[in-house]
Protein backbone atom coordinates (compact mmCIF):
# COMPACT_ATOMS: atom_id res chain seq x y z
CA UNK A 1 0.00 0.00 0.00
CA UNK A 2 0.88 3.35 -0.78
CA UNK A 3 2.47 5.72 2.00
CA UNK A 4 -0.52 8.29 2.55
CA UNK A 5 1.76 10.84 3.68
CA UNK A 6 3.49 10.62 -0.21
CA UNK A 7 2.40 12.78 -3.03
CA UNK A 8 4.46 14.47 -5.54
CA UNK A 9 2.40 17.72 -5.18
CA UNK A 10 1.65 20.41 -4.58
CA UNK A 11 4.98 22.14 -5.25
CA UNK A 12 6.81 23.73 -1.40
CA UNK A 13 5.03 26.63 -2.31
CA UNK A 14 1.46 24.44 -2.38
CA UNK A 15 0.89 25.03 -5.67
CA UNK A 16 -0.93 21.93 -8.11
CA UNK A 17 -0.08 23.86 -11.66
CA UNK A 18 -0.99 27.36 -11.10
CA UNK A 19 -3.63 26.50 -8.46
CA UNK A 20 -3.33 26.86 -4.85
CA UNK A 21 -1.13 28.51 -3.23
CA UNK A 22 -1.37 30.91 0.27
CA UNK A 23 -3.23 34.36 -0.33
CA UNK A 24 -3.10 35.53 3.67
CA UNK A 25 -2.94 38.49 5.22
CA UNK A 26 0.58 39.37 6.48
CA UNK A 27 -0.03 38.14 10.16
CA UNK A 28 -1.01 35.07 8.88
CA UNK A 29 1.94 34.00 6.98
CA UNK A 30 4.22 33.20 9.54
CA UNK A 31 1.08 30.37 11.57
CA UNK A 32 0.79 28.88 8.02
CA UNK A 33 4.02 28.14 7.60
CA UNK A 34 4.62 27.16 11.50
CA UNK A 35 1.46 24.64 10.55
CA UNK A 36 3.42 23.80 6.85
CA UNK A 37 6.51 22.67 9.50
CA UNK A 38 4.49 21.09 12.36
CA UNK A 39 2.95 18.76 9.50
CA UNK A 40 5.86 18.09 7.60
CA UNK A 41 7.37 16.91 11.01
CA UNK A 42 4.16 14.96 11.93
CA UNK A 43 4.59 13.18 8.50
CA UNK A 44 7.95 11.84 9.38
CA UNK A 45 7.19 10.94 13.14
CA UNK A 46 6.17 7.51 13.16
CA UNK A 47 4.91 8.44 16.74
CA UNK A 48 2.11 10.54 14.89
CA UNK A 49 1.72 7.80 12.56
CA UNK A 50 1.10 5.35 14.81
CA UNK A 51 -1.18 7.07 17.11
CA UNK A 52 -3.15 8.12 13.72
CA UNK A 53 -3.45 4.70 12.53
CA UNK A 54 -4.52 3.19 16.04
CA UNK A 55 -7.61 5.68 16.04
CA UNK A 56 -8.59 5.21 12.97
CA UNK A 57 -8.70 1.35 13.91
CA UNK A 58 -10.21 1.20 17.02
CA UNK A 59 -12.14 4.38 17.75
CA UNK A 60 -13.25 5.28 13.45
CA UNK A 61 -13.66 1.79 12.77
CA UNK A 62 -11.35 1.61 9.54
CA UNK A 63 -11.43 0.12 7.59
CA UNK A 64 -14.42 0.87 6.29
CA UNK A 65 -15.66 -1.85 3.78
CA UNK A 66 -16.41 -2.20 0.80
CA UNK A 67 -20.28 -3.15 -0.35
CA UNK A 68 -21.29 -4.56 -3.79
CA UNK A 69 -24.27 -3.15 -4.27
CA UNK A 70 -26.29 -6.58 -6.02
CA UNK A 71 -29.90 -4.76 -6.69
CA UNK A 72 -28.73 -1.63 -7.96
CA UNK A 73 -26.61 -3.58 -9.95
CA UNK A 74 -29.04 -5.78 -11.75
CA UNK A 75 -31.01 -3.30 -11.88
CA UNK A 76 -28.91 -0.62 -13.91
CA UNK A 77 -26.81 -3.83 -15.80
CA UNK A 78 -23.26 -2.16 -14.50
CA UNK A 79 -21.35 -3.21 -11.50
CA UNK A 80 -21.79 -0.75 -8.23
CA UNK A 81 -19.76 -1.08 -5.28
CA UNK A 82 -19.56 1.21 -2.42
CA UNK A 83 -17.10 2.53 -0.48
CA UNK A 84 -18.66 3.01 3.00
CA UNK A 85 -17.47 6.05 4.86
CA UNK A 86 -20.98 6.24 6.10
CA UNK A 87 -20.25 3.65 8.44
CA UNK A 88 -17.29 5.68 10.20
CA UNK A 89 -17.73 6.73 14.07
CA UNK A 90 -19.43 10.25 13.24
CA UNK A 91 -21.01 9.29 10.10
CA UNK A 92 -19.02 10.17 7.51
CA UNK A 93 -15.50 10.53 5.90
CA UNK A 94 -14.81 13.76 8.16
CA UNK A 95 -13.19 12.38 10.84
CA UNK A 96 -10.34 10.92 8.73
CA UNK A 97 -9.07 14.49 8.78
CA UNK A 98 -10.54 15.89 11.89
CA UNK A 99 -8.29 13.48 14.25
CA UNK A 100 -5.04 14.44 12.09
CA UNK A 101 -5.90 17.90 12.66
CA UNK A 102 -7.21 17.69 16.08
CA UNK A 103 -3.61 16.25 17.07
CA UNK A 104 -1.72 18.33 14.89
CA UNK A 105 -2.82 20.90 17.16
CA UNK A 106 -2.35 19.67 20.39
CA UNK A 107 1.14 19.09 19.08
CA UNK A 108 1.43 22.64 18.62
CA UNK A 109 0.10 23.84 22.03
CA UNK A 110 -3.11 24.92 20.55
CA UNK A 111 -5.93 25.29 23.09
CA UNK A 112 -8.99 25.71 20.41
CA UNK A 113 -10.11 23.92 17.52
CA UNK A 114 -12.06 25.91 15.18
CA UNK A 115 -14.23 25.52 11.93
CA UNK A 116 -16.59 26.23 9.55
CA UNK A 117 -19.35 23.23 8.92
CA UNK A 118 -21.86 23.04 6.08
CA UNK A 119 -24.09 19.68 6.78
CA UNK A 120 -22.85 19.71 9.77
CA UNK A 121 -20.75 16.63 9.21
CA UNK A 122 -17.18 17.95 9.44
CA UNK A 123 -18.21 20.37 12.95
CA UNK A 124 -19.42 17.18 14.37
CA UNK A 125 -16.28 15.09 13.33
CA UNK A 126 -14.22 17.93 14.77
CA UNK A 127 -16.64 18.34 18.14
CA UNK A 128 -15.63 14.72 18.48
CA UNK A 129 -11.91 14.91 17.86
CA UNK A 130 -11.99 17.68 20.09
CA UNK A 131 -13.27 16.08 22.84
CA UNK A 132 -11.06 13.14 22.83
CA UNK A 133 -8.29 15.25 22.34
CA UNK A 134 -9.33 17.70 25.00
CA UNK A 135 -9.35 21.27 23.41
CA UNK A 136 -12.02 23.31 22.89
CA UNK A 137 -13.92 23.58 20.42
CA UNK A 138 -15.71 26.96 17.94
CA UNK A 139 -18.21 25.75 15.28
CA UNK A 140 -19.08 28.64 12.62
CA UNK A 141 -22.79 27.45 10.68
CA UNK A 142 -24.89 29.03 8.45
CA UNK A 143 -28.23 30.07 10.20
CA UNK A 144 -29.73 27.95 7.50
CA UNK A 145 -28.03 25.23 7.85
CA UNK A 146 -28.41 25.53 11.51
CA UNK A 147 -32.12 24.78 10.44
CA UNK A 148 -32.14 22.47 8.26
CA UNK A 149 -29.34 20.16 10.03
CA UNK A 150 -30.91 20.66 13.53
CA UNK A 151 -29.62 16.82 14.20
CA UNK A 152 -25.85 17.70 13.94
CA UNK A 153 -26.30 20.78 16.01
CA UNK A 154 -27.32 18.69 18.91
CA UNK A 155 -25.07 16.26 18.58
CA UNK A 156 -22.12 19.49 18.14
CA UNK A 157 -23.68 20.92 21.72
CA UNK A 158 -23.72 17.08 23.51
CA UNK A 159 -20.13 16.95 22.69
CA UNK A 160 -19.11 20.03 24.37
CA UNK A 161 -18.47 22.31 20.82
CA UNK A 162 -19.74 25.81 20.62
CA UNK A 163 -22.47 26.89 17.81
CA UNK A 164 -22.24 30.03 16.57
CA UNK A 165 -24.58 31.06 13.52
CA UNK A 166 -23.18 32.89 10.48
CA UNK A 167 -26.17 35.53 9.98
CA UNK A 168 -24.95 37.33 6.69
CA UNK A 169 -25.58 36.89 2.98
CA UNK A 170 -27.30 33.16 2.37
CA UNK A 171 -26.10 32.37 5.76
CA UNK A 172 -25.01 28.81 4.81
CA UNK A 173 -21.48 27.37 3.81
CA UNK A 174 -19.79 30.34 2.56
CA UNK A 175 -20.66 32.65 4.89
CA UNK A 176 -19.53 30.13 7.43
CA UNK A 177 -16.17 29.89 6.47
CA UNK A 178 -16.42 33.85 6.34
CA UNK A 179 -16.67 33.82 9.87
CA UNK A 180 -14.63 31.26 10.73
CA UNK A 181 -11.42 33.07 9.43
CA UNK A 182 -13.03 36.54 11.42
CA UNK A 183 -12.60 34.83 14.14
CA UNK A 184 -9.46 33.01 13.20
CA UNK A 185 -7.73 36.26 12.81
CA UNK A 186 -8.89 37.51 16.13
CA UNK A 187 -6.10 35.11 17.49
CA UNK A 188 -4.29 32.72 15.73
CA UNK A 189 -1.48 31.63 18.13
CA UNK A 190 -3.80 29.70 20.45
CA UNK A 191 -6.42 28.46 17.39
CA UNK A 192 -5.87 26.24 14.84
CA UNK A 193 -8.37 26.59 11.99
CA UNK A 194 -9.20 22.87 11.38
CA UNK A 195 -10.62 23.91 7.69
CA UNK A 196 -13.32 20.99 6.57
CA UNK A 197 -12.02 20.50 3.30
CA UNK A 198 -9.37 20.15 0.56
CA UNK A 199 -9.70 24.15 0.42
CA UNK A 200 -7.96 27.22 1.99
CA UNK A 201 -3.96 28.31 1.90
CA UNK A 202 -0.79 26.38 1.61
CA UNK A 203 -0.66 23.65 3.68
CA UNK A 204 -4.65 22.55 4.04
CA UNK A 205 -5.47 21.23 0.60
CA UNK A 206 -2.27 18.96 0.79
CA UNK A 207 -2.82 17.94 4.46
CA UNK A 208 -6.65 17.26 4.36
CA UNK A 209 -6.39 15.19 1.11
CA UNK A 210 -3.40 13.14 2.75
CA UNK A 211 -5.46 12.74 6.14
CA UNK A 212 -8.69 11.20 3.37
CA UNK A 213 -6.14 9.39 1.34
CA UNK A 214 -7.27 6.34 3.76
CA UNK A 215 -9.72 6.09 1.57
CA UNK A 216 -8.49 5.39 -1.17
CA UNK A 217 -5.47 3.27 0.04
CA UNK A 218 -8.08 1.18 1.58
CA UNK A 219 -10.30 1.17 -1.46
CA UNK A 220 -7.65 0.18 -3.90
CA UNK A 221 -6.48 -3.09 -1.75
CA UNK A 222 -9.72 -3.94 -1.13
CA UNK A 223 -11.27 -3.84 -4.54
CA UNK A 224 -8.76 -5.77 -5.55
CA UNK A 225 -8.73 -8.25 -2.97
CA UNK A 226 -12.65 -8.57 -4.16
CA UNK A 227 -12.51 -8.36 -8.04
CA UNK A 228 -9.13 -9.22 -8.98
CA UNK A 229 -8.72 -6.12 -10.48
CA UNK A 230 -9.31 -1.88 -10.44
CA UNK A 231 -12.53 -0.55 -10.44
CA UNK A 232 -13.08 1.03 -14.43
CA UNK A 233 -15.01 4.09 -12.60
CA UNK A 234 -14.70 5.95 -9.54
CA UNK A 235 -17.33 8.29 -8.66
CA UNK A 236 -17.26 10.93 -5.34
CA UNK A 237 -19.47 13.77 -5.07
CA UNK A 238 -17.43 17.43 -4.65
CA UNK A 239 -18.42 20.03 -2.43
CA UNK A 240 -14.77 21.55 -1.42
CA UNK A 241 -13.14 18.16 -2.75
CA UNK A 242 -12.36 16.07 0.51
CA UNK A 243 -13.84 13.08 0.12
CA UNK A 244 -13.36 12.78 -3.98
CA UNK A 245 -9.20 13.56 -3.38
CA UNK A 246 -9.65 10.96 -0.74
CA UNK A 247 -10.71 8.39 -3.03
CA UNK A 248 -8.96 9.74 -6.04
CA UNK A 249 -5.68 9.98 -4.56
CA UNK A 250 -4.83 6.27 -5.06
CA UNK A 251 -6.08 6.14 -8.69
CA UNK A 252 -4.46 8.97 -10.41
CA UNK A 253 -1.85 7.41 -12.16
CA UNK A 254 -4.00 4.43 -13.14
CA UNK A 255 -4.83 5.68 -16.76
CA UNK A 256 -7.54 2.76 -16.83
CA UNK A 257 -9.46 4.41 -14.41
CA UNK A 258 -12.20 7.02 -15.12
CA UNK A 259 -12.98 9.13 -12.74
CA UNK A 260 -15.44 11.06 -12.04
CA UNK A 261 -16.34 14.02 -9.37
CA UNK A 262 -20.00 15.63 -8.91
CA UNK A 263 -20.98 18.95 -8.72
CA UNK A 264 -24.55 20.10 -7.47
CA UNK A 265 -26.44 21.56 -10.02
CA UNK A 266 -28.92 22.88 -7.20
CA UNK A 267 -32.32 23.81 -9.38
CA UNK A 268 -31.11 25.23 -12.38
CA UNK A 269 -27.33 25.38 -13.87
CA UNK A 270 -28.68 28.23 -16.37
CA UNK A 271 -29.48 30.53 -13.38
CA UNK A 272 -26.78 32.41 -11.29
CA UNK A 273 -27.24 31.25 -7.50
CA UNK A 274 -28.74 28.77 -7.99
CA UNK A 275 -26.22 25.81 -8.35
CA UNK A 276 -22.77 25.72 -6.96
CA UNK A 277 -21.37 24.14 -10.23
CA UNK A 278 -18.29 25.72 -9.42
CA UNK A 279 -15.81 23.29 -11.85
CA UNK A 280 -18.52 23.34 -14.27
CA UNK A 281 -18.94 27.01 -14.75
CA UNK A 282 -17.05 28.65 -12.74
CA UNK A 283 -13.22 30.88 -13.94
CA UNK A 284 -10.10 30.87 -11.89
CA UNK A 285 -9.70 33.11 -9.10
CA UNK A 286 -8.89 33.99 -5.55
CA UNK A 287 -10.84 33.12 -1.94
CA UNK A 288 -10.35 32.60 1.37
CA UNK A 289 -6.47 32.20 0.66
CA UNK A 290 -6.20 30.37 -2.06
CA UNK A 291 -6.55 30.18 -6.07
CA UNK A 292 -9.07 27.67 -7.83
CA UNK A 293 -11.72 27.34 -10.01
CA UNK A 294 -14.56 30.26 -8.28
CA UNK A 295 -18.35 31.45 -9.28
CA UNK A 296 -17.77 34.72 -9.51
CA UNK A 297 -20.48 37.51 -9.93
CA UNK A 298 -20.57 40.66 -12.11
CA UNK A 299 -18.16 42.43 -9.64
CA UNK A 300 -15.63 39.31 -9.94
CA UNK A 301 -16.99 38.51 -6.30
CA UNK A 302 -18.28 34.78 -4.65
CA UNK A 303 -21.20 34.36 -6.63
CA UNK A 304 -24.07 33.24 -4.20
CA UNK A 305 -24.52 29.07 -4.20
CA UNK A 306 -27.30 27.00 -3.60
CA UNK A 307 -27.49 23.35 -3.51
CA UNK A 308 -30.18 21.41 -1.70
CA UNK A 309 -27.09 19.67 0.16
CA UNK A 310 -25.72 22.04 3.03
CA UNK A 311 -22.07 20.21 2.42
CA UNK A 312 -21.82 21.05 -1.33
CA UNK A 313 -23.27 25.03 -2.05
CA UNK A 314 -19.29 26.22 -1.85
CA UNK A 315 -18.58 28.93 -4.50
CA UNK A 316 -15.02 27.48 -4.72
CA UNK A 317 -13.26 23.95 -4.94
CA UNK A 318 -9.99 22.65 -3.88
CA UNK A 319 -6.87 23.49 -5.82
CA UNK A 320 -6.28 20.08 -6.65
CA UNK A 321 -9.26 19.21 -8.46
CA UNK A 322 -9.10 22.35 -10.73
CA UNK A 323 -5.81 21.31 -11.72
CA UNK A 324 -6.67 17.58 -12.49
CA UNK A 325 -9.91 19.48 -14.32
CA UNK A 326 -7.65 21.74 -17.04
CA UNK A 327 -5.06 18.35 -16.91
CA UNK A 328 -8.10 16.29 -18.47
CA UNK A 329 -7.80 13.17 -15.34
CA UNK A 330 -11.08 13.42 -13.87
CA UNK A 331 -14.32 14.62 -15.66
CA UNK A 332 -17.12 16.73 -13.68
CA UNK A 333 -20.29 16.97 -14.28
CA UNK A 334 -23.13 17.57 -12.30
CA UNK A 335 -26.26 16.00 -10.61
CA UNK A 336 -29.60 18.71 -9.73
CA UNK A 337 -31.60 18.76 -6.36
CA UNK A 338 -34.15 16.35 -7.77
CA UNK A 339 -32.18 13.71 -9.38
CA UNK A 340 -30.11 13.46 -5.95
CA UNK A 341 -33.48 13.06 -3.61
CA UNK A 342 -34.40 10.42 -6.40
CA UNK A 343 -30.98 8.55 -5.50
CA UNK A 344 -31.41 9.28 -2.18
CA UNK A 345 -34.74 7.00 -1.74
CA UNK A 346 -33.64 4.45 -4.32
CA UNK A 347 -30.31 3.23 -2.63
CA UNK A 348 -32.62 3.51 0.26
CA UNK A 349 -35.32 1.09 -1.09
CA UNK A 350 -33.02 -0.95 -3.11
CA UNK A 351 -29.90 -1.82 -0.61
CA UNK A 352 -31.37 -0.69 2.64
CA UNK A 353 -28.97 2.10 2.95
CA UNK A 354 -30.03 6.09 3.36
CA UNK A 355 -26.82 8.11 2.05
CA UNK A 356 -26.24 11.80 2.83
CA UNK A 357 -27.82 13.94 0.34
CA UNK A 358 -24.58 14.94 -0.56
CA UNK A 359 -23.27 11.61 -1.24
CA UNK A 360 -27.05 10.86 -3.10
CA UNK A 361 -25.20 13.36 -5.93
CA UNK A 362 -22.55 10.81 -6.38
CA UNK A 363 -24.99 7.62 -6.30
CA UNK A 364 -27.06 9.69 -8.99
CA UNK A 365 -24.22 10.45 -11.36
CA UNK A 366 -23.28 6.44 -11.20
CA UNK A 367 -26.87 5.67 -11.86
CA UNK A 368 -26.55 8.33 -15.05
CA UNK A 369 -23.68 6.64 -16.29
CA UNK A 370 -25.28 3.46 -15.99
CA UNK A 371 -27.97 4.19 -17.84
CA UNK A 372 -26.26 5.72 -20.35
CA UNK A 373 -24.09 2.45 -21.20
CA UNK A 374 -21.14 2.74 -18.91
CA UNK A 375 -19.24 -1.06 -19.07
CA UNK A 376 -17.31 -2.31 -15.87
CA UNK A 377 -17.74 -1.46 -12.81
CA UNK A 378 -18.11 1.89 -10.80
CA UNK A 379 -17.15 2.58 -7.29
CA UNK A 380 -18.82 5.18 -5.31
CA UNK A 381 -17.62 7.16 -2.67
CA UNK A 382 -20.30 6.85 -0.23
CA UNK A 383 -18.98 9.92 1.91
CA UNK A 384 -21.86 9.55 4.41
CA UNK A 385 -25.04 8.70 6.00
CA UNK A 386 -28.33 10.67 5.27
CA UNK A 387 -29.45 10.34 9.19
CA UNK A 388 -29.12 14.50 9.26
CA UNK A 389 -31.23 14.70 6.84
CA UNK A 390 -34.00 12.94 6.98
CA UNK A 391 -36.48 15.01 8.35
CA UNK A 392 -35.83 17.87 5.89
CA UNK A 393 -36.43 15.24 3.53
CA UNK A 394 -39.63 13.94 4.34
CA UNK A 395 -40.75 17.40 5.20
CA UNK A 396 -39.79 18.87 1.55
CA UNK A 397 -40.15 15.50 -1.06
CA UNK A 398 -41.48 12.92 1.21
CA UNK A 399 -44.77 13.15 -0.65
CA UNK A 400 -43.53 12.44 -3.34
CA UNK A 401 -42.19 9.11 -2.66
CA UNK A 402 -45.47 8.01 -0.55
CA UNK A 403 -44.72 9.56 2.71
CA UNK A 404 -47.51 12.05 3.14
CA UNK A 405 -47.71 11.87 7.13
CA UNK A 406 -45.27 10.46 9.44
CA UNK A 407 -47.99 9.27 11.68
C1 LIG B 1 -21.42 13.40 3.80
C2 LIG B 1 -20.72 14.49 3.09
N1 LIG B 1 -20.21 14.25 1.87
C3 LIG B 1 -19.56 15.20 1.17
C4 LIG B 1 -19.40 16.48 1.69
C5 LIG B 1 -18.69 17.50 0.85
O1 LIG B 1 -17.42 17.80 1.30
P1 LIG B 1 -16.14 17.35 0.50
O2 LIG B 1 -16.36 17.74 -0.94
O3 LIG B 1 -15.05 18.10 1.14
O4 LIG B 1 -16.00 15.89 0.65
C6 LIG B 1 -19.90 16.78 2.97
C7 LIG B 1 -19.72 18.11 3.56
O5 LIG B 1 -20.27 18.46 4.56
C8 LIG B 1 -20.57 15.76 3.68
O6 LIG B 1 -21.08 15.98 4.90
Amino acid sequence: MKNSFEHSMPNSEGYFGEYGGSFVPPELEKIMREINEAYEECCKDPDFQTELARLYKHFVGRPSPIFHAENLSNKYGVDIYLKREDLNHTGAHKINHCLGEAILAKKMGKTKLIAETGAGQHGVALATAAALVGLECDIYMGEVDIAKEHPNVVRMRILGANVIPATHGRKTLKEAVDAAFEAYLKDPITQLYAIGSVVGPHPFPKMVRDFQSIIGNEARVQFQEMTGKLPDNLVACVGGGSNAMGLFSAFLEDEQVAIHGVEPAGRSLQTPGEHAATLTLGEPGVMHGFKSYMLKDEQGEPQEVYSVASGLDYPSVGPQHSYLKDLGRVSYGSISDDEAIDAFFELSRQEGIIPAIESSHAVAYALKLAKQGVKGSILINLSGRGDKDIDFVVENYGAKYGIESLI
